[in-house]
């Protein structure tokens, strides 16, 4: 592994990702190829390329676009993908699926049929806990256990992972997929649950809560994920798959307390509101094959969540313009005609 190219290099995990590989690896080459969707930013990496300038490389390129990703994968003589690039927000998979099942099932394509015709490259797909769906009782996935996605997104990262394990059986690609449960921590766009709740939190509007806040989530810090990932493509088995998180989880209720209490804000900001159609309640992972490569992660959900309220505390200069930005409509369309609960 001497030049890695990384899909959605600019966006939350991906870009935690390329900081760890080009700190850890002293010789290695990383080439981003990302389309800079409202997710992917340039400021995400512009420490990363001011410091690594000769070992870093920006594409800005479609994984649906096979010639540009073609002709990246050989100009920049890559020998292995690691596809982090997908639209990955359930509650604009609901809006609009149209994007998830473009990028995130036939981009994954595209980049597989790369990979193939460009001299069977290394492959690793960046899935989700999302593809086995709610799960019941007391009970944890396991890696062999059948696909249950309910969400548009969740659907379209299952079918990326069907398409990841044909091309292995098919025509032997040398592939692994690891599925990891909730990431926080730096340069999360703050949609999703924990930077949008410490954002808000922040500038003291309502937390909204949906449903009764019960549904269970296990929130890893993003830099113990991207440890696993790279372990995972050094000592992984070809044609396995790993799951990655703390094996913990927490009520959505039990994470907010926690941040509230981090930012020293009242719990007076909670409103129960319409909850999320086909809300899965809960995931849960067994992460026993992950730790047996020699794995551990560094911070528990409670120390995650905290890590990240100081981050976002401390780096208002990085999501203010967000915040300012497209992101308003978003927020208006997802939130502003929901009914509020009360759950009294
Ligand atoms: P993100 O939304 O922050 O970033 C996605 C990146 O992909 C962005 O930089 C975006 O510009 C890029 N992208 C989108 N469409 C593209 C296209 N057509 N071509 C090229 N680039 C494109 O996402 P994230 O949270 O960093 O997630 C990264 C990966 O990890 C995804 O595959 C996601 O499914 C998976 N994952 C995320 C979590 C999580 O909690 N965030 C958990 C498990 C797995
Ligand atoms: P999210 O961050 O969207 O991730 P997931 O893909 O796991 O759904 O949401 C995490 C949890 O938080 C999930 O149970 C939905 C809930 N949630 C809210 O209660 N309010 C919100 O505004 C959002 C975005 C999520």
């Amino acid at each position: 592994m001497k030049n890695i190219l990384v899909t959605g290099g600019a966006g939350f995990i991906g870009c935690n990702f390329v900081r760890y590989v080009l700190n850890r690896e002293p010789e290695l080459k990383v080439t981003v190829f990302d389309k800079l969707t409202y997710a992917g930013r340039l400021e995400n990496l512009a420490a990363v390329s001011e410091r690594f300038g000769g070992r870093y490389h920006f594409v800005q390129g479609d994984v649906c676009d096979a010639a540009r990703v073609e002709e990246t994968v050989a100009l920049r003589n890559i020998d292995t993908i690691i596809n982090f690039a997908a639209e990955t927000h359930v509650d604009r998979s609901i809006l609009d699926p149209d994007a998830f099942v473009k990028t995130d099932v036939y981009g994954t394509y595209v980049l597989l049929e790369a990979a193939r015709k460009l001299g069977n490259l290394r492959f690793h797909q960046i899935s989700t806990d999302e593809v086995y769906g709610h799960v019941a009782g007391r009970r944890r996935s396991l890696e062999e256990d059948a696909l249950a996605p309910r969400s548009p997104y969740s659907a379209s990262k299952a079918g990326a992972d069907l398409f990841v394990n044909a091309y292995c059986t098919t025509y032997g690609l040398p592939v692994t997929i690891s599925r990891g449960a909730n990431n926080i921590g730096p340069y999360q766009y703050p949609e999703k649950v924990v930077p949008l709740f410490i954002t808000n939190a922040l500038e003291s509007i309502p937390l909204p809560v949906y449903g009764d806040g019960k549904q269970m989530r296990d929130y890893q810090f993003v830099a113990d994920h991207c440890a696993a990932i790279y372990l995972i493509l050094t000592r992984g088995r070809i044609g396995e798959t790993y799951n990655i998180g703390t094996g913990s989880e927490m009520t959505n209720l039990a994470m907010v307390e926690i941040l509230l209490d981090e930012l020293d804000k009242p719990p007076s900001l909670i409103r129960h509101v319409e909850d999320r159609l086909g809300h899965d309640r809960r995931y849960s992972l067994d992460v026993s094959k992950t730790l047996a490569l020699g794995w551990e992660p560094d911070y528990t959900p409670e120390q995650a969540i905290r890590a990240t309220a100081r981050w976002y505390r401390d780096n208002r200069w990085w999501w203010q313009p967000i915040r300012d930005g497209e992101f308003k409509q978003y927020y208006e369309t997802v939130y502003g005609a929901r009914r509020e609960l009360d759950l009294q």
